[in-house]
């Protein structure tokens, strides 16, 4: 598919309308007469860059999307903000030394508008520090504070699995040979009291075919040298599926995976590149909002993402009919971002 003009956001028909000009205060080029009266966009006054059957997306400072949110209105906040990176993304990266200065008040509002059972998942990449093979430790002084001073509760910490990430800084891992490749990123999975909102019934994994056979030939009741007793009804699995593990990895398939890319081939991708519209540098996979939106909430449940970026997270709660809000800065990626939509949902707007 070949486009010239970011698609449109009502239709990809001979006039498209720039998602620049759509806004709530022109009902015909919104399809404002639809919004439903618990449609997120409203919550607030800000215009949005564009919106959809369930959510809106909107071009600005976080903090003033955040600022005009209700308190107790979010269920879900899930978010990857800029990190403190050594080498630093296109939209800028705060450092290592400010990090915590300036994310908190971006923490504070969350945990306001959060209701009493929501969470706030926070998608943060480790860090070398400048000029020695070591690590800083931003991400961790990070936690603590998000903990001991705004008053989230850590639920648990996940990771990110992401094998295709590069080996990086070079002089250590490539060139020197005195570190081994990253792999992982922190997903600090915090709440607002102790008790969120969680059932890990919706983020069931198929069985392993060692599983499957467990179950059809029973198990010896035993003890493991842990000291674990693992029971004849261990295997189980009258539950409908596995309980994941706190890892989350993108199903990347092999052949792709041994190209060194994991998302050269996918569709948004495609049709950016198509379209001659930018690619938005620090995605992450589906993968990971899906599992916490399954895991954390409940269709027609709100999730925000405050630094949408590529608006993966918009994309995958419209999927999952919950509604949605997100925000970003550089209004290129929120343009680019309509492409999740009209692929995952045509004739969406
Ligand atoms: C790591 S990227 C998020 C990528 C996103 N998860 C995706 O899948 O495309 C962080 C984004 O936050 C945006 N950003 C940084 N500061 C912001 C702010 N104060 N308000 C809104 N967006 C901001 C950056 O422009 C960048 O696109």
């Amino acid at each position: 598919m070949h486009m010239s003009k970011i698609p449109s956001a009502r239709n990809r028909g001979d006039h498209p309308i720039e998602a620049s000009k759509v806004s709530l205060s022109d009902p015909a080029q919104t399809g404002a007469a639809h919004i439903a009266p618990d449609h997120p966009s409203r919550l607030v006054s800000i215009d949005p860059h564009y919106l959809t059957k369930l959510g809106s997306t909107y071009l600005c400072d976080s903090l003033r999307l955040l600022r005009e949110l209700p308190d107790n209105s979010v269920n879900l906040v899930v978010t990857s903000p800029p990190y403190a990176l050594h080498f630093k993304k296109e939209y800028g990266n705060v450092s290592k030394d400010g990090y915590v200065q300036w994310f908190l008040p971006f923490a504070k509002e969350i945990r306001r508008i959060l209701t009493e059972d929501g969470s706030f998942v926070l998608n943060i990449g480790g860090s070398y520090n400048k000029g020695t093979p070591t690590r800083s430790i931003y991400h961790f002084k990070l936690l603590i504070e998000l903990v001991e001073t705004v008053g989230f509760h850590l639920a648990q910490e996940c990771f990110w699995y992401n094998p295709a990430k590069m080996p990086v800084p070079a002089e250590w891992v490539t060139v020197r040979r005195i570190r081994v490749r990253d792999s992982v990123e922190y997903v600090w999975w915090l709440s607002k009291s102790p008790w969120p909102k969680s059932s890990n019934l919706g983020v069931l994994k198929e069985y392993s075919d060692d599983m499957l056979r467990l179950a059809k030939n029973g198990v010896r009741e035993t003890t493991r040298p842990s000291g674990h007793v693992i029971r004849g009804s261990f295997e189980n699995i009258s539950a409908g599926g596995s309980i994941p593990p706190n890892v989350i990895e993108d199903r990347i398939p092999e052949s792709i995976l041994k190209m060194g890319n994991n998302s050269a081939n996918d569709d948004f991708t495609k049709m950016c590149k198509d379209s001659g519209t930018k690619i938005h540098p620090a995605r992450f996979p589906a993968a990971l909002p899906k599992f916490f939106i399954k895991l954390l909430t409940s269709p027609n449940d709100l999730v925000l993402d405050p630094f949408a970026g590529s608006n993966t997270t918009g994309a995958v709660a419209e999927e999952l009919d919950r509604r949605w809000m997100s925000s970003e800065q550089v209004k290129e990626y929120l343009d680019s971002s309509l492409f999740r939509f009209n692929f995952h949902q045509p004739g969406l707007f």
